[in-house]
């Protein structure tokens, strides 16, 4: 290996590693909507139970901001639903399901989230009904029915968001997990280079 070859190597190495950096970016904004709109919308019927408020602080949000969206309860309490169980049964006839780790326990995951929460429509008798789970005892949350053409786009972008969320939220260490792959990739790699370097040192001496 000549000395142009293992710099165009190192070169496309680092702008893969740039790569990276800059979709990871995406992802954290993207990550940070959707905990807004979980918090906001979701989260006055259904649960999250098993994310606590101080989890917010791994997405990068600052304490106070945290302090906002937590209002009187505490950092280390569980999303629990705001609305009563009971209540939620008196006014939907079923109790809305803890969406903490629901993108796990449904097939298609965080696609069958964004699917179903967009997939709401006017049928024929004018009962809002559901492409993805007919007969949906949820009610079109996001207004996605109604929405014409313009206001329908922010909608879909808000609820990728927050199917997105929810996808973290069923496995909050998988980007580290990924993250220490790459470290260990990038290891591997310098160490194989180097012991190339070194291979080649010795050989030249035996020559
Ligand atoms: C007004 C109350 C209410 C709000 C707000 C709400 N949901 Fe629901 N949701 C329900 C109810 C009730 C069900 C149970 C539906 C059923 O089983 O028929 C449900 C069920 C679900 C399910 C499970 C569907 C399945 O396959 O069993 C998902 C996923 C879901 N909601 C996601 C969301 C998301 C994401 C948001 C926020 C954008 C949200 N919901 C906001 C009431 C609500």
């Amino acid at each position: 290996m000549n000395h142009f070859r293992l710099w165009a190597l190192f070169a496309s190495l680092a702008c893969t590693m740039n790569g990276t950096a800059l979709a990871a970016g995406d992802k954290a904004a993207i990550l940070q909507r959707g905990a807004h709109v979980a918090t906001e919308v979701c989260n006055a019927c259904h649960s999250l139970k098993y994310l606590k408020y101080s989890d917010f602080l791994k997405l990068g949000f600052t304490k106070q901001q945290v302090d906002v969206m937590r209002g009187d309860r505490n950092m280390g309490d569980p999303l629990i639903a705001q609305m009563a169980p009971g209540d939620a049964l008196a006014a939907f006839g079923i109790v809305p399901p803890d969406l903490s780790l629901m993108a796990k326990a449904r097939e298609g995951g965080v696609g069958y989230i964004d699917s179903m929460i967009t997939g709401f429509y006017t049928a024929a008798n004018g009962n809002t009904d559901n492409h993805v789970f007919p007969g949906i005892k949820m009610p079109d949350i996001l207004g996605i029915s109604q929405a014409d053409p313009t206001s329908r786009k922010a909608l879909l972008v808000k609820a990728e968001d927050v199917s997105t969320f929810l996808g973290w939220a069923a496995d909050p260490m998988a980007e580290s997990r990924e993250n220490l792959g790459y470290a260990v990739m990038a290891y591997v790699f310098v160490l194989t280079v180097l012991l190339y370097l070194l291979k080649r040192k010795i050989w030249k001496r035996l020559e």
